[in-house]
């Protein structure tokens, strides 16, 4: 039995990485998971475990550490790539702490790409976001759409770090896709894994389950008078799992086309809802009526954003399946099934 490809996955015992670990198994690779737990919990290794019905390999060590992450390298060797999702990622949270915010995501990735260069592997493939169009008033966003001024540090440190895979691709050294997601939501189908907000969320939808839940008195919805529908924001929610195989397609791609030394993919549904909208769906898939009330707009927030997923489709044979409801029902599973 040939050995499986390895593959590094940082950040892999959070919200999107845990899920991806699972795609990565089904797919056949042996995912390495670098994590240093500041945003999962010992759990969910344990339960991840379960769903792959495996053992998988973790070390407890900080991207930003660049010694132990070399280590951690030189004792897995030889990896066919790596994934990095180890970043901050709360639009709200980085405009409250900016420093935080550029030191985590860009260290992060600068150790990543020397490991990548002293060992001489190529393939990395990172975790991107939406927010580097910035408030783009052209809609739905293509990869072509120019990015405006990020509306938030966090949106900052994407536009910097892919920007940075940009100039250290041209040199050959590596090579890089970039996944710009949309809003992530929902959670694996066992309930097993989900997002694990640390304290209060600062997301829509873990705000959402734990209002339901009664963690949370009341889910304040940030701004209804934006000129859309209802007057809330709109947003292209993405069930995890779709983004999930999103980036065993991204990554095939990689392994296995050597002329692409760098390019970017909108991983999306293609679909707009509001918050107002969003809501509603989860009242009506889960039976749960939310106490919500309207309060002032978000700091670092954008009106609208959603995209056009035609080159994901065409290009990494990739379409998300998923619809609201699920992302609703899946998150509320989810919330009921989390470990105390
Ligand atoms: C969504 C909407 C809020 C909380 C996220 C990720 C970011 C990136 C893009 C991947 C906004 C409103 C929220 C609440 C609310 N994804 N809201 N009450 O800011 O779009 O960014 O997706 O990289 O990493 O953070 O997501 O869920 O924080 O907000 O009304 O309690 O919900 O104002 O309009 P956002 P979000």
């Amino acid at each position: 039995m040939p050995a499986k490809p390895k593959i590094l996955v940082t950040g892999g015992l959070g919200f999107i990485g845990s899920h991806t670990v699972v795609e990565l198994v089904a797919a056949g690779f042996e995912p390495i998971v670098v994590d240093n737990l500041n945003n999962s919990d010992p759990v969910i290794l344990k339960r991840l475990q379960k769903i792959v019905g495996q053992e998988l390999k973790h070390y407890l060590i900080d991207c930003c550490d660049k010694e132990k992450l070399t280590q951690v390298f030189q004792s897995e060797m030889p990896l066919a790539g790596s994934i990095h999702f180890a970043a901050y990622k709360a639009v709200g949270e980085s405009v409250e702490f900016p420093v935080k915010y550029y030191k985590n995501n860009l260290v992060s990735l600068f150790n990543l790409i020397e490991c990548h260069q002293e060992f001489d592997i190529q393939p990395l493939l990172f975790s991107s976001s939406c927010t580097v169009y910035g408030d783009s008033d052209e809609l739905p966003v293509t990869e072509l759409t120019p990015l405006k001024p990020a509306a938030s540090p966090y949106g900052f440190t994407k536009q910097v770090c892919e920007q940075l895979l940009i100039d250290v691709t041209n040199t050959k050294s590596i090579r890089a896709l970039a996944l710009r997601y949309f809003n992530p939501v929902g959670a694996h189908d066992t309930a097993e894994i989900g997002e694990l907000p640390i304290g209060i969320p600062n997301n829509l939808v873990p705000y959402i389950t734990q209002t339901a839940a009664g963690i949370r008195p009341i889910l304040r919805i940030f701004g209804n008078d934006y000129p859309t529908r209802d007057g809330t924001c709109i947003r292209d929610f993405i069930h995890v799992v779709d983004l999930a195989k999103a980036h065993v397609a991204a990554l095939n791609k990689l392994l296995n086309d050597t002329s692409v030394f760098f390019d970017v993919y909108n991983i999306g549904t293609g679909n707009g809802h509001t918050v107002l909208e969003t809501v509603k769906a989860f009242e009506k898939v889960t039976g749960v009526k939310l106490n919500y009330e309207f309060a002032n707009r978000r700091a670092g927030d954008v009106m609208s954003m959603y995209a056009d997923t035609t080159k994901a489709e065409k290009q990494l044979n990739w379409k998300a399946e998923r619809d609201l409801n699920n992302m609703m029902l899946t998150a509320w599973q989810w919330q009921k099934n989390i470990p105390s």
